[in-house]
């Protein structure tokens, strides 16, 4: 068995831009493009960049929500792209989501306990009446809700509580792979915390993997062991979170990074704030589509994209003249 469960390989997605009385194809943006990573077993990939760069794309095309433009998944060792609709209903048990606004992705006429049942069912597990009301009350222990959340609605709970009832919703099914889709952004700062901490205790315990997407360097530093940097569909850096503090090549990486605070205003770091705006993903910049942005930009880089390059066996970025 190989020491990654999932294995992206030049990943694309591409939509169709409408327009116009007769809805034509009038364009289209590659929200995601040729993306390769690989995430180990019991691992956490923190994946950041501005918004509207792709992640949630990335996110939703491994798990095949969305449906990949090509490229390949391999999970577990297989490629799951072509995998029919009854193969991929069966490994959807293995692989969960979890979304960003907790409210919105728990429907809201279902008590807890039947938002927390129906995965079961659907997947044929638990079927016995007395077995589901014990692993209910076990998914609400591992979540640590009380036992009472069972009967009441997703209304009668706080933000970070019905958080919670997503994760336990995920866990039902026992997965061996998660995809937190900023999981805390729409959280008050004080209960980010606790559902971060709970995220990672539940990883140790249950031996899970996750991919965990955010804005907010602070807390992925803070829970993944390799952290994945996107701009504009691309992958452009991928390494070590303490090797993207100390020793990212990207000057995008660089830029994203160096605008962090840190405890120790005696450390002190060069804050570089980039110019301009994130280009539109529609008409994305000739060559390195970072280069209207960046202060090393050469010809080349305005009219070639760069490749892969191994800066070591964990830390691989795409740029002509790295830092
Ligand atoms: N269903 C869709 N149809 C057309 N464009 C889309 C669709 N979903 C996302 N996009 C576009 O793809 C790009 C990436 O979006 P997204 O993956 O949501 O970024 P992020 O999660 O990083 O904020 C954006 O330009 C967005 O407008
Ligand atoms: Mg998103």
């Amino acid at each position: 068995m190989s020491d990654y469960l999932l294995e992206v390989n030049n990943l694309c997605k591409r939509f169709p831009i409408k327009g116009g009385l007769f809805g034509r194809e009038v364009g289209h943006v590659n929200a995601v493009n040729n993306v390769s990573f690989k995430i180990k077993r019991g691992e956490t990939l923190g994946l950041v960049g501005e918004s509207g760069c792709g992640k949630t794309t990335l996110g939703r095309s491994v798990l095949r929500l969305i449906e990949p433009t090509s490229g390949e998944i391999i999970f577990n060792g297989e490629n799951i792209v072509n995998y029919d609709k009854n193969k991929m209903r069966e490994l959807r048990r293995k692989m969960q989501i979890i979304f960003q606004d907790p409210y919105a992705s728990l429907n809201p006429r279902m008590t807890v306990g039947n938002i927390l049942a129906e995965p079961m069912e659907i997947h044929g597990l638990n079927t016995d009446k007395a077995a589901r009301k014990k692993r209910l009350l076990e998914l609400l222990d591992q979540v640590q809700l009380p036992s009472d959340a069972l009967n009441k609605y997703p209304h009668e709970f706080s933000g970070g509580q019905r958080q919670r009832v997503c994760i336990a919703r995920a866990l039902a099914v026992e997965p061996e792979f998660i995809i937190c889709d900023e999981p805390v952004s729409a959280l008050d700062v004080s209960v980010q915390a606790q559902v971060v901490n709970l995220l990672m205790d539940l990883q140790k315990d249950l031996g899970l993997t996750y991919l965990f997407i955010a804005h907010d360097l602070k807390v992925v530093e803070y829970i993944s062991s390799r952290v994945a940097v996107m701009y504009l569909g691309n992958m452009v850096e991928v390494a070590e979170s303490s090797e993207l503090y100390g020793n990212a090549k990207h000057p995008y990486t660089k830029a994203l990074f160096s605008a962090i605070p840190k405890p120790d205003p005696n450390l002190n770091k060069e804050r570089i704030i980039l110019e301009g705006d994130i280009p539109s993903p529609m008409n994305p910049p000739s060559g390195c589509h970072f280069h209207p942005r960046c202060w090393l930009a050469s010809d080349e880089c305005r009219s070639s994209y760069p490749n892969s390059t191994n800066q070591s066996e964990t830390h691989q970025y795409k740029c002509h003249n790295p830092l």
